[in-house]
This record gives C-alpha cells, sequence and structure tokens, in this order.
C-alpha cells in the first residue's frame, strides 16, 4: 500500500506523528509533505525537528515541490490523509486552490477518485469552517475530526491519540488494534 500524508500547521500534529509510526510498523510506503507552519507547530508542541519526524516517512517532500510526483494522477497511490488539517488546508482543498504540494496533491486524489482523509483541528469553528467541512464530505473526503471518543475507556494522551489515528485507519481500509471496539453498554 502507498499513501500520501501531509502534516499541516493545525494544533495535534502528535497524530500525524502517530499515523506515520503506525503505517511504518505496517510497512505502508508513505510519502510525506510537512507545510512549513506545520514544522512550527511540530517544533512547539512535540519538541522535535521536521528532520526526526520525516524519518519515520518513506519518503518526504517540499511542500513547494511543484515537480513532484505526487503533482501528477499518473503517480499511482491509495489515498491521502492530511493531519491535522488546518482550516486554511481546508478551504483550499475544498476550492480547488491546489498552490502547493498539499493541496495538489489532495486535488489529485479528487480527480482520481481516490480516498481522501482530513482530520480538521479548530475550535470553535465558524461558518466558513462548517461550510467547508459540508462540502469536503460532499466530494466525498472522510472528514475525521480530531475528536477521540471515550467509551473504550482510554488511560492517557496515547489511547486519545490511537482513537483519532484508528478512525483514520478506518476510512482507508487499514486494519488495526489501535483501540478496543463498541460492543455495547455493559
Ligand atoms: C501553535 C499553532 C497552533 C495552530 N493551531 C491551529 C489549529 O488548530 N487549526 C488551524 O486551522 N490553524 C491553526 N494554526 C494556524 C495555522 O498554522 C495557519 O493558518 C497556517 O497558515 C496554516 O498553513 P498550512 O495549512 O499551510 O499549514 C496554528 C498556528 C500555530 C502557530
Amino acid at each position: 500500500m502507498r499513501l500520501v500524508v501531509a502534516v499541516t500547521g493545525a494544533s495535534g500534529v502528535i497524530y500525524g506523528k502517530r499515523l506515520l509510526e503506525v503505517l511504518r510498523e505496517k510497512k505502508v510506503e508513505t510519502h510525506l509533505i510537512v507545510s512549513e507552519a506545520a514544522e512550527k507547530v511540530v517544533e512547539h508542541e512535540l519538541d522535535m525537528s521536521k528532520k526526526d519526524l520525516v524519518k519515520l516517512a518513506t519518503r518526504v517532500y517540499d511542500v513547494d515541490d511543484l515537480a513532484a510526483p505526487l503533482m501528477s494522477g499518473s503517480f499511482k497511490t491509495d489515498g491521502m490523509v492530511i493531519v491535522p488539517c488546518t482550516m486554511k488546508t481546508l478551504a483550499g482543498i475544498t476550492h480547488g486552490f491546489a498552490d502547493n504540494l498539499i493541496l495538489r496533491a489532495a486535488d489529485v486524489a479528487l480527480k482520481e477518485r481516490r480516498p481522501l482523509v482530513v482530520v480538521p483541528r479548530e475550535t470553535p469553528l465558524n461558518v466558513v469552517h462548517l461550510q467547508n467541512m459540508l462540502r469536503a464530505a460532499e466530494l466525498g473526503i472522510c472528514v475525521v475530526p480530531a475528536m477521540p471518543a471515550f467509551y473504550y475507556k482510554p488511560r492517557g494522551i496515547g489511547d486519545l491519540v490511537d482513537f483519532v489515528v484508528g478512525r483514520v485507519l478506518d476510512c482507508l481500509g487499514v486494519e488495526h488494534s489501535l483501540f478496543r471496539r463498541y460492543s455495547g453498554l455493559k
């Protein structure tokens, strides 16, 4: 399996890091793009550099590399995940404004009818954010807000992160056991 993974500059870059770790364990080929804003958030929230984050991926591309293979639909992939996804990048995707490699790769996923998953992270949400999320769902994008559940009795931040990452993998049809699935109330 070959996936495009993009990390944008929203809070919650830990979700992107964890997804890359899990995909690496599962031997999934990952093509990573990190936005300029995400670089700053990675340093701030994870106390790590982009240089260390990209070690988790199979290949990495500059966000401004408008000649990268991911720019073309003829470069085959099994889908794309943007995690976390800023409101800016969400707006770009839902309006076809493909002025960087993340936005172009998402545009390609849509035109090639490939799975596209976004993990928006913002609160509270304004009308523009909500309209763009509705538009994303209408376009067939799997919208997985960074909203962990509590029914499986998480024991810490790691469990909360794994829940969201697990739901992303569910959208892509990747098997996992990152959280205990709901099986009714006791
Ligand atoms: C520490 C930090 C946290 C941020 N958190 C969010 C967020 O949760 N959601 C969001 O939409 N933007 C957030 N932003 C703002 C974005 O980084 C900013 O809009 C940026 O232009 C997005 O660019 P990108 O989509 O190319 O990464 C945050 C910025 C910083 C510095």
